[in-house]
């Protein structure tokens, strides 16, 4: 198998949800690789719906953390990237969600490709207009899902996945 080939299956597949983290901060630069990542995912008619907060302010991301049950760790992940769909952009529900969960992906894959840890949030957004509020955003931002990132605090973890004969239903 060819590098590039080998390291994009390999990041695939060895991807986690991270949940714990060191204190250290994560770098800007890595921030700044991860968001790249994100913005260059495909979206349907390439109108890149997808728009980015990033807090690290502890006082912020405290309030932000309140809104989920999950909020040890948002409270615990040294920067959280707050991702919303710009509905203003937006040219069909479906496809645009799709787009932005390219986004995520490509955000998480790159994360993990710096060694950091990450895991999407989506039980948040059963409080999107109050993330909204917090944040100040404009009206035509809503909330698609919050990435938390860090240095992992543990080792590799393991996960399970459904076979493939339970999810091909037809092969002609
Ligand atoms: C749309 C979506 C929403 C998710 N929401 C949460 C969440 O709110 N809290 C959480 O701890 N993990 C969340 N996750 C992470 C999943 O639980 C995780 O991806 C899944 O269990 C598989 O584990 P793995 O990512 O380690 O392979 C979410 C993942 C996705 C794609």
């Amino acid at each position: 198998m060819n590098d590039v080939r080998k390291a994009v299956l390999d990041a695939i597949h060895t991807r986690r949800s991270v949940r714990t983290y060191l204190d250290d901060p994560v770098a800007d630069e890595d921030v700044r690789i991860i968001l790249e990542a994100g913005r260059w995912a495909p979206s349907g008619l390439n109108n890149q719906p997808w728009r980015f907060v990033v807090v690290r302010d502890p006082t912020i991301k405290k309030q932000i953390a309140e809104q989920t049950r999950y909020r040890e760790i948002i409270r615990n992940a040294p920067v959280i990237v707050v991702v919303f769909m710009d509905n203003e952009v937006s040219y069909d529900r479906v496809k645009d969600c799709q787009g932005i969960g390219a986004c995520l992906q490509n955000m998480w894959l790159a994360a993990h490709a710096l060694n950091l840890g990450a895991v999407w949030l989506g039980e948040i957004l059963k409080n999107k207009d109050r993330v909204a509020e917090i944040l100040m955003t404009p009206e035509s931002l809503e909330l698609m899902a919050v990435l938390a990132v860090g240095h992992p605090r543990h080792g590799r973890q393991s996960s399970q996945r459904k076979p493939l004969t339970d999810l091909i239903v037809k092969e002609f």
